[in-house]
Parts: structure tokens; C-alpha cells; sequence
């Protein structure tokens, strides 16, 4: 069972022990759900018998930046991993949501005034999919931590989705909230550059894209004219792509949104409508 923890429960805890009591009701999937977890003199007893003791809570409780993964022998692991391949460093960040993924020390998701679980249903809602059909295909270019693919194959008939960086998959794996991209039957994973994988599939083949991109500074690649080629290709008639972009209110999101509007519309797309909402565009092939 993975059991991962921020210093949200763990001050919730460290309260409880102060106030006397010998159980908490706590969260030990970051929020997700809430069990009855026994506490004593050393720390608090987890389901399956680690226990973990109140030093560890303590560092816990004071790393507002981390989450922590408990091993079976109550030790406590920082979720974080160091990318070979893109020499970033990646790492999962609490919120009061769903956590949000760090590249290095950027995050790929809002939090400001909103979290991730929030932030990938209204790119799900821009991107038409709240009612989304089982023979659609949809194509979500950069997994991250899978929010928008697992809102995706909830109402989709399979959703493909692309991941650059083994890294950022292995900390999905150790995020309570990322399960359904592992566990869910109609999500199709796989790891590959999103701009060198589109040319493999087939053109008309998906009802929707949504492309989460990290910044163009990051990934120039996928705000290219090419790509938005193939984006146009792949999809049917009558299809959409959400692209996120950033804050389409704020100087740099309108400065790129310029450029990314134009291209999309060079390449095909006719009607391009901004989503401030959720901070990205819609494109439509008609
Ligand atoms: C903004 S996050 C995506 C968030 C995701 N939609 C979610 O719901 O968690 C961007 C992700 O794209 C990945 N990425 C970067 N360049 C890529 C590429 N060329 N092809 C595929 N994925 C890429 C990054 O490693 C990162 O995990």
C-alpha cells in the first residue's frame, strides 16, 4: 500500500498528539481519503504496522515544499527524482488538492487560486470533453501526473498519452492521486517525445487533443508550426485541441497566445477561441 504524506497530516498529527488523544482521523494518500490511524508514545501505528515516529513527523511538518513517501519500516522518502534524460529535477508539491509535479522548482500545474485536480477539469471542460463519447479517441500529448488523462478516460473511449520523461512517470507512481493512469483499462501510456511520436498515428484518428505543454521555454518543440501540423492531421473533422498556454490576462501568456494562434490557424485550424478560464485556447477543425 502506498502511503504518502505532507506536512499537512503531519501537523495534523503532531495536533492531536498534543492535545492527548490516541487516534486521528488522517489522510494518508494526500488528501484523498481519511482513515483512523492509532497513535502511542513513539508515533503514529499505520495500517500494515510501520510505525512512524514523531522526529520524522516533525521533519515532515516542516518541509511545506515536499511530499513523503513512508517505507514498510516507517522510514520517510522524499517524492523526488533527478532526470538522466532531461538533467531536471523532478518532484511532487503538496496542495490543498491534488499535488502538483515540480520540474526544476517549476510547477507544471496551477496552484495559484485554483489546484491541479481543479485546473485539469476545466481543460477538460474546454477541451468539450465533460461529454465525451465512448467511440472517441483522445490524444493527451504530456502525461505529467495523468490529471487530464484520467478526467479524459472517464467519459472517452481511450485516451493515448505521451511522456517525454521517465522520470516524471516514476513520481506519478508514487502519487496516491495519479493511480487511475495505472490502473485505468482505456488509458494507453506511452513514453516518447510528443513531437516525434503524432507522425506514427494515424490522420483523423482522435475527436480531441489536449496539449499541456510546460512553458515554450521549455518545450519549444511543441509550440512549433510543425507540430501544430501534425496536431491538425491527427485529428477529425469536426475535433478539437485544447492548448494550454498560461494566463491569457497576464503579458507573457498574451505575448505567446500571439504567436500560438497564429500558427494553429497557419496550419489549419480556422477557428481559434480564447479559454481564459483555463488559461489556453480551443482550436477547431472544421
Ligand atoms: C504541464 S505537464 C502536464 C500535466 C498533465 N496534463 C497532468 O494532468 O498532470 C507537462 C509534462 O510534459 C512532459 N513533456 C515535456 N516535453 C515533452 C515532450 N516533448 N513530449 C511529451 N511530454 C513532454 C513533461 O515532462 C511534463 O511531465
Amino acid at each position: 500500500m502506498l502511503i504518502a504524506l505532507s506536512f499537512v497530516q503531519a501537523r495534523r498529527a503532531l495536533a492531536a498528539r498534543r492535545s492527548g488523544r490516541s487516534r486521528v482521523a488522517l489522510s494518508l494518500d494526500l488528501g484523498l481519503s481519511v482513515v483512523e490511524v492509532e497513535m502511542d508514545e513513539a508515533g503514529l501505528i499505520l495500517p500494515g504496522g510501520a510505525h512512524v515516529t514523531w522526529a520524522r513527523l516533525e521533519e515532515v511538518a516542516a518541509a511545506e515544499s515536499s511530499c513523503f513517501r513512508v517505507e514498510a519500516d516507517g522510514g520517510i522518502r522524499k517524492i523526488q527524482t533527478f532526470s538522466p534524460l532531461t538533467q531536471r529535477h523532478y518532484s511532487l508539491y503538496p496542495t490543498a488538492g491534488a499535488p502538483a509535479m515540480l520540474v526544476s522548482g517549476l510547477p507544471m500545474h496551477r496552484i495559484k487560486d485554483t489546484e491541479p485536480q481543479r485546473d485539469a477539469l476545466s481543460k477538460i471542460r474546454a477541451a468539450g470533453l465533460s461529454q465525451g463519447g465512448a467511440e472517441w479517441r483522445v490524444l493527451d500529448t504530456c502525461t505529467g501526473l495523468g490529471y487530464t488523462a484520467i478526467e479524459a478516460a472517464k467519459t472517452a473511449g481511450e485516451v493515448v498519452t505521451i511522456e517525454l520523461d521517465p522520470a516524471a512517470q516514476e513520481i506519478a507512481r508514487q502519487n496516491p492521486w495519479s493511480w487511475r493512469l495505472f490502473a485505468a483499462a482505456n488509458i494507453r501510456q506511452i513514453i516518447g517525445d510528443s513531437a516525434e511520436v503524432i507522425a506514427q498515428f494515424e490522420a483523423a484518428s482522435f475527436a480531441r487533443i489536449i496539449h499541456d505543454p510546460p512553458t515554450f521555454a521549455l518545450a519549444g518543440d511543441l509550440y512549433s508550426s510543425a507540430f501544430y501540423h501534425e496536431m491538425w492531421r491527427v485529428l477529425r473533422l469536426g475535433g478539437r485541441v485544447f492548448h494550454y498556454i498560461g494566463d491569457l490576462d497576464s503579458k507573457s501568456g498574451n505575448r505567446v497566445a500571439r504567436g500560438v494562434v497564429e500558427r494553429l490557424q497557419q496550419a489549419g485550424f480556422a477557428r481559434v477561441l480564447p479559454r481564459n478560464e483555463a488559461f489556453g485556447v480551443v482550436a477547431i477543425k472544421e
